[in-house]
Protein backbone atom coordinates (compact mmCIF):
# COMPACT_ATOMS: atom_id res chain seq x y z
CA UNK A 1 0.00 0.00 0.00
CA UNK A 2 1.05 3.67 -0.83
CA UNK A 3 2.51 5.07 2.80
CA UNK A 4 1.72 8.70 1.38
CA UNK A 5 0.98 9.46 4.97
CA UNK A 6 4.84 8.56 6.10
CA UNK A 7 6.26 10.96 8.91
CA UNK A 8 2.66 11.94 10.20
CA UNK A 9 0.81 11.63 13.54
CA UNK A 10 -2.65 11.18 13.97
CA UNK A 11 -4.99 11.11 16.72
CA UNK A 12 -8.21 8.92 15.80
CA UNK A 13 -11.05 9.45 18.71
CA UNK A 14 -13.67 6.10 18.54
CA UNK A 15 -10.63 4.40 17.26
CA UNK A 16 -10.64 1.64 19.56
CA UNK A 17 -13.79 -0.41 17.10
CA UNK A 18 -15.97 -0.14 14.18
CA UNK A 19 -15.40 2.50 12.04
CA UNK A 20 -12.96 4.09 14.15
CA UNK A 21 -11.03 1.38 14.41
CA UNK A 22 -10.91 0.82 10.35
CA UNK A 23 -9.65 4.17 9.74
CA UNK A 24 -6.73 3.60 12.39
CA UNK A 25 -5.64 0.84 10.52
CA UNK A 26 -5.81 2.57 7.32
CA UNK A 27 -4.42 5.36 8.03
CA UNK A 28 -1.67 3.50 9.96
CA UNK A 29 -1.01 1.64 6.61
CA UNK A 30 -0.51 4.53 4.90
CA UNK A 31 2.35 5.31 7.24
CA UNK A 32 1.26 7.49 9.66
CA UNK A 33 1.61 7.12 13.69
CA UNK A 34 -2.04 6.40 15.26
CA UNK A 35 -2.77 7.52 18.20
CA UNK A 36 -6.44 6.21 19.64
CA UNK A 37 -8.60 7.93 22.08
CA UNK A 38 -11.41 6.10 23.56
CA UNK A 39 -13.56 5.63 26.44
CA UNK A 40 -12.65 1.98 26.33
CA UNK A 41 -8.80 1.31 26.02
CA UNK A 42 -9.72 -2.57 25.25
CA UNK A 43 -11.99 -4.24 22.96
CA UNK A 44 -12.81 -7.74 21.64
CA UNK A 45 -12.44 -6.65 17.94
CA UNK A 46 -9.28 -4.38 18.33
CA UNK A 47 -7.71 -7.53 20.48
CA UNK A 48 -7.73 -9.87 17.48
CA UNK A 49 -6.41 -6.94 15.02
CA UNK A 50 -3.00 -7.48 13.89
CA UNK A 51 -2.70 -3.23 14.03
CA UNK A 52 -1.49 -1.92 17.12
CA UNK A 53 -1.67 1.91 17.46
CA UNK A 54 1.42 4.14 18.41
CA UNK A 55 -0.63 5.06 21.66
CA UNK A 56 -3.89 4.33 23.06
CA UNK A 57 -5.25 6.64 25.57
CA UNK A 58 -8.62 6.85 27.67
CA UNK A 59 -10.63 9.91 26.89
CA UNK A 60 -13.94 10.75 26.95
CA UNK A 61 -14.50 13.22 24.38
CA UNK A 62 -17.57 15.23 25.84
CA UNK A 63 -15.09 16.55 28.89
CA UNK A 64 -13.36 19.83 27.38
CA UNK A 65 -10.86 19.03 30.22
CA UNK A 66 -10.01 15.46 29.24
CA UNK A 67 -9.47 16.50 25.92
CA UNK A 68 -7.29 18.96 26.51
CA UNK A 69 -4.99 17.12 28.97
CA UNK A 70 -5.00 14.31 26.74
CA UNK A 71 -3.64 16.57 23.44
CA UNK A 72 -0.81 18.28 25.61
CA UNK A 73 0.52 14.98 26.88
CA UNK A 74 0.03 13.80 23.18
CA UNK A 75 2.45 16.57 21.95
CA UNK A 76 4.78 16.81 24.59
CA UNK A 77 5.12 12.65 24.77
CA UNK A 78 5.05 11.57 20.64
CA UNK A 79 5.51 14.60 19.07
CA UNK A 80 3.47 17.57 17.26
CA UNK A 81 -0.49 16.44 15.45
CA UNK A 82 -0.71 16.40 11.61
CA UNK A 83 -4.19 14.92 11.43
CA UNK A 84 -7.36 14.32 13.74
CA UNK A 85 -10.69 12.04 12.85
CA UNK A 86 -13.65 13.05 15.13
CA UNK A 87 -14.90 9.60 14.94
CA UNK A 88 -16.31 9.13 18.24
CA UNK A 89 -20.27 8.99 18.95
CA UNK A 90 -22.97 7.25 20.42
CA UNK A 91 -26.30 6.63 18.27
CA UNK A 92 -28.75 7.10 21.50
CA UNK A 93 -32.12 5.36 21.74
CA UNK A 94 -34.54 5.06 18.79
CA UNK A 95 -37.33 6.74 19.76
CA UNK A 96 -39.83 10.02 19.20
CA UNK A 97 -38.07 13.80 20.08
CA UNK A 98 -41.54 14.05 21.99
CA UNK A 99 -40.57 11.43 24.66
CA UNK A 100 -36.87 11.55 24.33
CA UNK A 101 -35.15 11.87 27.68
CA UNK A 102 -33.50 15.02 28.34
CA UNK A 103 -30.34 13.49 30.43
CA UNK A 104 -29.95 11.37 26.52
CA UNK A 105 -30.30 14.09 24.65
CA UNK A 106 -27.50 15.73 26.58
CA UNK A 107 -25.35 12.94 26.43
CA UNK A 108 -25.99 12.54 22.17
CA UNK A 109 -24.97 16.32 21.53
CA UNK A 110 -22.08 16.48 24.55
CA UNK A 111 -20.40 13.40 22.65
CA UNK A 112 -21.77 13.84 19.06
CA UNK A 113 -21.31 17.45 18.65
CA UNK A 114 -19.65 18.95 21.61
CA UNK A 115 -16.74 16.34 21.42
CA UNK A 116 -16.10 17.59 18.12
CA UNK A 117 -15.74 20.54 19.49
CA UNK A 118 -13.41 19.92 21.79
CA UNK A 119 -11.09 18.42 20.09
CA UNK A 120 -11.07 20.70 17.20
CA UNK A 121 -10.33 23.65 20.02
CA UNK A 122 -7.29 21.46 21.63
CA UNK A 123 -5.66 20.47 18.05
CA UNK A 124 -6.62 23.84 15.86
CA UNK A 125 -3.79 25.75 17.67
CA UNK A 126 -1.30 23.81 17.42
CA UNK A 127 -1.80 23.06 13.77
CA UNK A 128 -2.31 26.63 13.09
CA UNK A 129 1.28 27.87 14.68
CA UNK A 130 2.73 24.60 12.36
CA UNK A 131 0.66 25.92 9.20
CA UNK A 132 -0.63 22.65 8.92
CA UNK A 133 -3.30 20.08 9.72
CA UNK A 134 -5.67 17.68 8.46
CA UNK A 135 -9.22 17.16 10.35
CA UNK A 136 -11.93 14.72 9.59
CA UNK A 137 -15.20 14.73 11.36
CA UNK A 138 -17.07 11.48 11.14
CA UNK A 139 -20.62 13.07 10.50
CA UNK A 140 -23.76 10.89 9.48
CA UNK A 141 -26.71 11.22 6.40
CA UNK A 142 -28.65 11.55 8.92
CA UNK A 143 -27.21 15.08 9.62
CA UNK A 144 -28.11 16.14 6.36
CA UNK A 145 -31.73 14.68 5.84
CA UNK A 146 -32.70 14.28 10.01
CA UNK A 147 -34.07 10.62 10.49
CA UNK A 148 -36.79 10.21 12.92
CA UNK A 149 -36.62 8.70 16.24
CA UNK A 150 -32.71 9.73 16.12
CA UNK A 151 -33.48 13.53 16.49
CA UNK A 152 -31.03 13.95 19.25
CA UNK A 153 -28.58 12.36 16.92
CA UNK A 154 -29.26 14.12 13.75
CA UNK A 155 -29.37 17.39 15.52
CA UNK A 156 -25.58 16.76 16.14
CA UNK A 157 -24.59 15.64 13.08
CA UNK A 158 -26.52 18.42 11.56
CA UNK A 159 -24.58 20.31 13.91
CA UNK A 160 -20.62 18.78 12.97
CA UNK A 161 -21.49 19.39 9.55
CA UNK A 162 -22.50 23.12 9.75
CA UNK A 163 -19.48 23.64 12.61
CA UNK A 164 -17.34 22.28 10.10
CA UNK A 165 -18.24 24.76 7.44
CA UNK A 166 -17.44 27.19 9.81
CA UNK A 167 -14.05 26.05 10.67
CA UNK A 168 -13.38 25.61 7.15
CA UNK A 169 -13.54 29.28 6.26
CA UNK A 170 -11.79 30.31 9.64
CA UNK A 171 -8.79 28.65 8.95
CA UNK A 172 -8.80 28.16 5.41
CA UNK A 173 -5.75 30.37 5.00
CA UNK A 174 -3.78 28.48 7.65
CA UNK A 175 -2.68 25.55 5.93
CA UNK A 176 -5.53 23.26 7.68
CA UNK A 177 -8.54 21.45 5.76
CA UNK A 178 -11.48 20.04 8.02
CA UNK A 179 -14.02 18.55 6.12
CA UNK A 180 -16.56 15.47 6.86
CA UNK A 181 -17.53 12.29 5.74
CA UNK A 182 -21.52 11.40 5.98
CA UNK A 183 -22.00 7.55 5.78
CA UNK A 184 -25.26 5.51 5.47
CA UNK A 185 -25.34 2.62 7.93
CA UNK A 186 -22.76 0.40 8.33
CA UNK A 187 -22.56 -2.91 10.53
CA UNK A 188 -21.30 -2.17 13.57
CA UNK A 189 -21.95 -2.25 17.37
CA UNK A 190 -23.67 0.89 16.89
CA UNK A 191 -26.63 -0.87 15.40
CA UNK A 192 -26.98 -2.56 18.55
CA UNK A 193 -28.45 0.61 19.79
CA UNK A 194 -31.14 0.70 17.41
CA UNK A 195 -34.35 -1.36 16.52
CA UNK A 196 -34.77 -4.29 13.58
CA UNK A 197 -37.39 -2.04 12.97
CA UNK A 198 -34.64 0.82 12.04
CA UNK A 199 -32.19 -0.76 10.81
CA UNK A 200 -34.04 -2.69 8.34
CA UNK A 201 -36.16 0.98 6.63
CA UNK A 202 -32.14 2.31 6.52
CA UNK A 203 -31.37 -0.26 4.68
CA UNK A 204 -34.15 0.14 2.17
CA UNK A 205 -33.49 3.77 1.41
CA UNK A 206 -29.64 2.53 0.00
CA UNK A 207 -30.37 2.45 -3.71
CA UNK A 208 -26.89 0.28 -3.49
CA UNK A 209 -29.24 -2.05 -2.00
CA UNK A 210 -26.57 -3.03 0.92
CA UNK A 211 -24.31 -1.86 3.55
CA UNK A 212 -21.74 0.04 3.50
CA UNK A 213 -18.44 -1.22 4.45
CA UNK A 214 -15.72 0.22 7.20
CA UNK A 215 -13.36 -0.78 4.70
CA UNK A 216 -14.81 2.09 2.29
CA UNK A 217 -15.21 4.59 4.99
CA UNK A 218 -11.59 3.91 5.82
CA UNK A 219 -10.16 4.64 2.31
CA UNK A 220 -12.36 8.00 1.91
CA UNK A 221 -11.29 9.14 5.22
CA UNK A 222 -7.68 8.33 4.77
CA UNK A 223 -7.76 10.04 1.05
CA UNK A 224 -8.76 13.07 2.55
CA UNK A 225 -6.08 13.24 5.02
CA UNK A 226 -3.59 13.24 2.55
CA UNK A 227 -1.71 15.31 0.15
CA UNK A 228 -3.95 14.40 -3.00
CA UNK A 229 -6.85 16.00 -1.14
CA UNK A 230 -5.62 19.76 -1.12
CA UNK A 231 -8.22 22.38 -2.38
CA UNK A 232 -11.52 20.75 -0.65
CA UNK A 233 -12.65 22.62 2.48
CA UNK A 234 -15.61 22.75 4.56
CA UNK A 235 -16.87 20.01 2.22
CA UNK A 236 -19.19 17.03 3.40
CA UNK A 237 -18.40 13.67 1.59
CA UNK A 238 -20.62 11.42 1.01
CA UNK A 239 -20.77 7.98 1.37
CA UNK A 240 -24.50 6.80 1.13
CA UNK A 241 -24.31 4.56 -1.93
CA UNK A 242 -26.90 7.10 -4.07
CA UNK A 243 -28.70 8.00 -1.30
CA UNK A 244 -28.13 10.95 -0.55
CA UNK A 245 -29.49 13.84 -3.44
CA UNK A 246 -27.20 16.68 -2.08
N1 LIG B 1 -22.45 2.51 12.12
C1 LIG B 1 -23.14 3.32 11.36
O1 LIG B 1 -24.11 2.91 10.72
C2 LIG B 1 -22.79 4.78 11.23
C3 LIG B 1 -23.37 5.53 10.20
C4 LIG B 1 -23.04 6.88 10.07
C5 LIG B 1 -22.15 7.46 10.97
N2 LIG B 1 -21.61 6.69 11.96
C6 LIG B 1 -20.70 7.36 12.89
O2 LIG B 1 -19.43 6.72 12.85
C7 LIG B 1 -18.78 6.89 14.11
C8 LIG B 1 -18.30 5.53 14.62
O3 LIG B 1 -19.43 4.70 14.79
P1 LIG B 1 -19.34 3.11 14.87
O4 LIG B 1 -20.47 2.59 14.08
O5 LIG B 1 -17.97 2.65 14.61
O6 LIG B 1 -19.74 2.91 16.42
P2 LIG B 1 -19.11 1.99 17.55
O7 LIG B 1 -20.09 2.05 18.68
O8 LIG B 1 -18.73 0.65 17.02
O9 LIG B 1 -17.76 2.75 17.94
C9 LIG B 1 -17.79 4.02 18.54
C10 LIG B 1 -16.54 4.17 19.39
O10 LIG B 1 -16.61 5.47 20.02
C11 LIG B 1 -16.26 5.30 21.38
N3 LIG B 1 -16.85 6.36 22.20
C12 LIG B 1 -18.16 6.50 22.55
N4 LIG B 1 -18.31 7.56 23.36
C13 LIG B 1 -17.08 8.10 23.52
C14 LIG B 1 -16.60 9.21 24.26
N5 LIG B 1 -17.41 9.96 25.02
N6 LIG B 1 -15.27 9.49 24.21
C15 LIG B 1 -14.43 8.71 23.46
N7 LIG B 1 -14.83 7.64 22.77
C16 LIG B 1 -16.14 7.34 22.79
C17 LIG B 1 -16.78 3.92 21.76
O11 LIG B 1 -16.17 3.42 22.94
C18 LIG B 1 -16.47 3.13 20.51
O12 LIG B 1 -15.18 2.56 20.56
C19 LIG B 1 -19.80 7.57 15.02
O13 LIG B 1 -19.55 8.96 15.06
C20 LIG B 1 -21.12 7.28 14.34
O14 LIG B 1 -22.10 8.23 14.65
C21 LIG B 1 -21.89 5.38 12.11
Amino acid sequence: MERYLAGRRAIITGGIRGIGLGIARRIAERGAEVIVWDLNVTSPEADGDEFKPALVQRVDVSSAKEVQAAFDAVVEQAGPVDILVNNAGINGPVTPSWEYPVETWEKVIGINLNGVFHCCRAAIPHMRARGYGRIINVASIAGKEGVQFISAYSAAKGGVIAFTKAVAKELAQDGILINCVAPAMVETALLSQMTEEHIRASKAKLPMGRLLKVDEVASMVSWIAGPECSFTTGFVFDLTGGRATY
